[in-house]
């Protein structure tokens, strides 16, 4: 299956090429009733921020929020937010083209989740002026022109302001329904299962 390019012209053909394999199962159906409803009941310049421990379930719940809104009729892209970083760094090899060819499609994307925000940096340490510039740049322009984010975080909006900074804190709450998940890290779980370890 060819891999949407992410243009603005094109609309997406279809959420398999956008959304990640692993997550190909996910429906609202699968998730907590109160976290479906919000989702369903979002207004369309409004998305979710939804942070929490490892394992929870916040990129499962950003895919099933994402495949509902493409059968809704949204174009709808996928971000993780280092791959973005490194994205943008590798045009500036010679004959790397412009950050905005990066940057573009996904400030104009009706829907945008952007996957593990601020995720890479410890607690007392601040994100690179990169970093920041980059993400207050798509996150600006989204809110600006009303379009819908999806954010998912191992983080709080307290610790991003500290990382980042408090503008960009500020503007997550705009654009995004803060929600935490909470919650048993189920990939543990699995493994538990698998190795027959029995909880204490
Ligand atoms: N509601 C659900 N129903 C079935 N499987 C789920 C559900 N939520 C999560 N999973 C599965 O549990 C695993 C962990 O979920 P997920 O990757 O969404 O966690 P996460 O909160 O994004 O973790 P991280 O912070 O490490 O990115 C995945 O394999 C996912 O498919
Ligand atoms: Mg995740």
């Amino acid at each position: 299956m060819e891999k949407y390019a992410g243009t603005v012209e094109d609309s997406c053909p279809d959420w398999r090429t956008i959304i990640p394999e692993r997550y190909w199962p996910a429906e609202l159906a699968h998730l907590p009733e109160s976290l479906a409803e919000r989702i369903r009941g979002l207004p369309d310049d409004r998305g979710l921020f939804l942070w929490g421990p490892q394992g929870a379930g916040k990129t499962y719940a950003n895919a099933a929020a994402a495949k509902h809104l493409w059968g809704a009729g949204f174009d709808i892209a996928w971000q993780p937010f280092e791959e973005l970083l490194l994205r943008v760094r590798s045009t500036y090899r010679p004959g790397g083209g412009s950050e905005l060819d990066i940057l573009e499609p996904l400030c104009q994307v009706d829907v945008l989740c952007i996957e593990d925000v601020g995720c890479t940096v410890a607690y007392d340490r601040q994100e690179t002026d990169f970093s920041l510039r980059t993400f207050l740049v798509l996150l600006d322009h989204r809110l600006a022109h009303c379009r819908k984010t999806f954010l998912s975080s191992n983080k709080s909006i307290e610790d991003l302001a500290h990382n980042f900074d408090t503008r960009i804190a500020s503007r997550i709450c705009e654009a995004c329904d803060v929600v935490r998940i909470a919650g048993r890290d189920r990939r543990a779980d699995r493994l538990k299962r698998k190795l027959g370890v029995q909880d204490e």
